[in-house]
């Protein structure tokens, strides 16, 4: 892998204390091209904008997919990853189902190491500090002939991360609009899945709400997941979250609470989940908590939800299991305590 260093780091133009989530980019990129059926070894080069043919297929069919990962600093400098294999088990699925090649494993996962080893100096320490990692793949090949392309670029590019929400989150159970179908790609961190939600977003923020709860495209009573994250739900002393499927993605920080909260002795239920067991529970003063969960937001309290014309407050609670799992959580990230689970990954 050939790198080409910056002459000058930008990192003392940036104001770590305010950053606007995924607006700064750290030194360098990564870049990799799929031509002539294979993958090349791939480059590290100075962030910089890239050429690109106007009728590249991307561009026009969305050929596109994405994953989101973080490094974390510790106290000691020390830059470490959370789960890296599973970001590359994961985007391979999403590639798979867009009929995109598979980037090969080394070079994803040194891609991202020595990115990250380069650019360590954008890994701040401190709780709640990380460098969001995005590596993503798109097809380049110049022609608007609508079938798969033959020609693709990996790349992948960091930027320093704070909280990803400030402030309260509500959210609303949609009923008319779907994020997935039974069958579709809301599995795969494909693009077009973050397009299409953006207008019913759009419409639910006009209303008040940050996020929307999608429920299952066919009958909206199940509820399914957030727009960029899962979901679960304390209702007396169960944690639940729907099971993943076609239509959810199979989110790493998820499976990651579900072993953390088996180990603290939480009861967790895997099942579906209904919008009225949801609002019965309300009702009834059983539903305790809501959080999502994600790399991007970590775990998030949710405040409030909308369901059709009601909003239903939720209140807030001592103990939180979502402070709690969230705790544990960074803790491992940040190589604060053992990792029982080797998750973590030394850059
Ligand atoms: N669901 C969606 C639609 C997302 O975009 C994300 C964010 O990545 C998640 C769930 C959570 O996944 P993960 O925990 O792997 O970040
Ligand atoms: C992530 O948490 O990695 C996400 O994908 C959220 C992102 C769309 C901001």
């Amino acid at each position: 892998m050939k790198i080409f260093k910056i002459k000058k780091s930008k990192i003392r133009n940036i104001d770590f204390e305010n950053l606007d989530f995924g607006s700064v980019f750290s030194d360098h990129m990564f870049s990799c091209s799929y031509v002539d059926g294979k993958w090349n070894n791939g480059m590290i080069e100075p962030y910089k904008p890239i050429l690109i043919d106007p009728s590249a297929r991307s561009l026009h069919y969305g050929q596109a997919c994405f994953e989101g990962m973080k490094a974390y600093k510790d106290k000691n400098g020390k830059t470490w990853l959370f789960r890296p294999l599973e970001n590359y088990k994961r985007i391979s699925k999403s590639c798979e189902r867009l009929a995109m090649p598979v980037p090969n494993k080394e070079i994803f996962i040194e891609g991202i190491r020595k990115l990250v080893e380069l650019d360590k100096d954008w890994v701040k320490p401190g709780l709640g500090n990380s460098l969001y990692i995005r590596p993503f793949i798109f097809a380049d090949q110049p022609s608007i002939n609508a079938n798969e392309a033959n020609q693709y670029k990996f790349m992948i590019i960091c930027t320093p991360a704070k909280l990803y929400y400030s402030g309260k989150v509500k959210v609303k159970i949609e009923k008319s609009y779907s994020r997935a179908a039974k069958g579709g790609v809301g599995y795969a961190k494909a693009a077009g899945n973050y397009a299409a939600q953006f207008y019913p977003t759009m419409l639910a923020r006009d209303r008040g709400f940050q996020q929307i709860i999608w429920t299952d495209s066919s009958s909206h009573e199940y509820i399914e997941e957030a727009g960029t994250m899962n979901l679960f739900f304390r209702i007396d002393d169960t944690l639940i979250t729907p099971p993943t499927s076609d239509s959810i993605l199979d989110g790493i920080t998820r499976k990651s609470l579900i072993e953390i909260a088996k180990n603290s002795g939480i009861k967790v239920k895997i099942r579906p989940l209904s919008v009225k067991e949801i609002v019965n529970a309300h009702s009834s003063g059983n539903l305790k908590e809501i959080f999502g969960c994600g790399t991007a937001v970590v775990v998030l309290p949710i405040a409030g939800f909308g369901h059709e014309d009601n909003y239903y407050e939720m209140k807030e609670i001592k103990n939180s299991w979502s402070a709690t799992l969230k705790k544990k959580l960074n803790e491992i990230q940040y190589n604060i305590s053992k990792d029982p689970f080797n998750w973590r990954v030394e850059v």
